[in-house]
């Protein structure tokens, strides 16, 4: 049954589908896609049903739909999400929010004012286990959190790697694997913990600084004859040592170049009596450890994937625009939950940049 309210999406690209399909299924109509490639854009609209398409990004500002979701890479998130909401859209932006602090925090600022609803692509909190375990450490038998940990690894980056822009300072920012995944991982463990993170100290990997770029991918120094040789400053992993309030402390490995790791998020969440670990290969598993009780295995059968967790977020957040406010039990990540992952990234930077030190947020 379609709904009576609409959406708008800007960018035709990957993410961009999945939107449209769990939009679809809502029965949320999409008015308008933009996109600078017209054949993608054309090509989207035909196959996801969208009413429209265009190649003018002003356009999107004039479309009658009541949410527009920002699907581009993340140097246009600002001025797009800026504008949007002074027009008076309700706006889901795809992670990273944006890469400048104040920046973050005039978008925040400018969603409270113009009394507008908002949400970041942080979809990973919608997983069942995530929920669960969030539940558990809420919980009277879990103890205050102690320790928090984990792992983000993808293989996306072995080589040989697609040279899109990710690889382009100005179109992703100066990080990739701090802000493509770390982003997700940073999130997740405040929103399980129920603790801000305070503090950063990082350490960045470039594993090879030099590439071979031949007919758009990226292979090993040296291991093309006749190839392009491109310079990739972007860390392909990191290490991170949190702080959080509370005296809790944690740590993450970052990878985006881990064969055999197609998506492997994976956090630990340890209380005084209590530790839950969870990981996103096995989505459908929580794992509850007990001492001297071994190893409780909660299974959640019809829990899915990637999809399932958009479908989570955004019946949510479309429920909030429907009825014309933020319920007070929502848990979607808004752009105050954008805007701190911006700070933390940047901090994470200016760690990595300087030898390890410590970094308040
Ligand atoms: N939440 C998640 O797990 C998740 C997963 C993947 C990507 N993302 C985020 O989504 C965003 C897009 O990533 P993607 O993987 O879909 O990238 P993509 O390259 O597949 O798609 C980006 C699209 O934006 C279009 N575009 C570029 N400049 C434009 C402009 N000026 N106006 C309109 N369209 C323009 C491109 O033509 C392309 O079709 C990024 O911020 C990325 O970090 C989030």
């Amino acid at each position: 049954m379609q709904r009576n309210i609409s959406a708008a999406i800007c960018g035709a690209g990957n993410i961009a589908k999945s939107h449209a399909i769990v939009l679809r299924e809502m029965g949320i109509p999409i008015l308008l896609v933009v996109d600078i490639n017209e054949e993608r854009a054309k090509a989207f609209a035909e196959k996801y049903g969208v009413e429209n398409y265009s190649t003018n990004v002003d356009d999107i500002y004039k479309t009658k739909a009541d949410c527009v979701h920002v699907c581009t890479p993340a140097n246009l998130h600002f001025d797009m999400v800026k504008n949007l909401l002074e027009k008076g859209y309700h706006v889901f932006c795809e992670k990273p929010l944006c890469f400048d602090n104040e920046e973050a925090k005039t978008l925040y600022r400018l969603a409270k004012e113009n009394n507008r609803l908002h949400a970041v692509g942080f979809n990973v909190r919608f997983h069942k286990g995530v929920q669960e375990a969030r539940k558990l450490v809420a919980g009277p038998d879990f103890g205050p959190v102690k320790l928090i940990h984990g792992t983000y690894l993808q293989e996306y980056h072995v080589f040989p790697a697609p040279y899109d822009w990710r690889y382009n300072e100005k179109l992703a920012g100066r990080m990739r694997a701090v802000t493509e995944i770390g982003s997700h991982w940073s999130d997740l463990a405040e929103f399980i913990s129920g603790k801000r993170i305070t503090a950063v100290s990082a350490l960045f990997s470039n594993f090879t600084p030099t590439r071979d770029l031949m007919d758009g991918m990226m292979y090993a120094p040296g291991s093309k004859p006749g190839s392009e040789e491109v310079t990739i400053n972007s860390e392909d992993a990191a290490l991170v040592h949190f702080q959080f309030e509370d005296g809790v402390v944690g740590s993450v490995v970052l990878s985006e170049a881990s064969a055999g790791r197609v998506n492997h998020l994976s956090i630990e969440v340890t209380g005084q009596k209590q530790n839950v670990w969870w990981h996103s290969e096995e989505n459908n598993r929580l794992n509850i450890g007990n001492k001297n009780q071994g190893v409780n295995t909660w299974v959640f059968p019809f829990s899915g994937g990637f999809r399932d967790t958009l479908r989570g977020l955004f019946a949510t957040f479309y429920a909030d625009i429907e009825r014309g406010y933020a319920d007070e039990n929502s848990i979607y990540p808004t752009l105050y939950d954008g805007m701190r992952n911006v700070l933390i990234c940047n901090a994470i930077y200016e760690s990595a940049t300087n030898s390890g030190k410590w970094i308040s947020i």
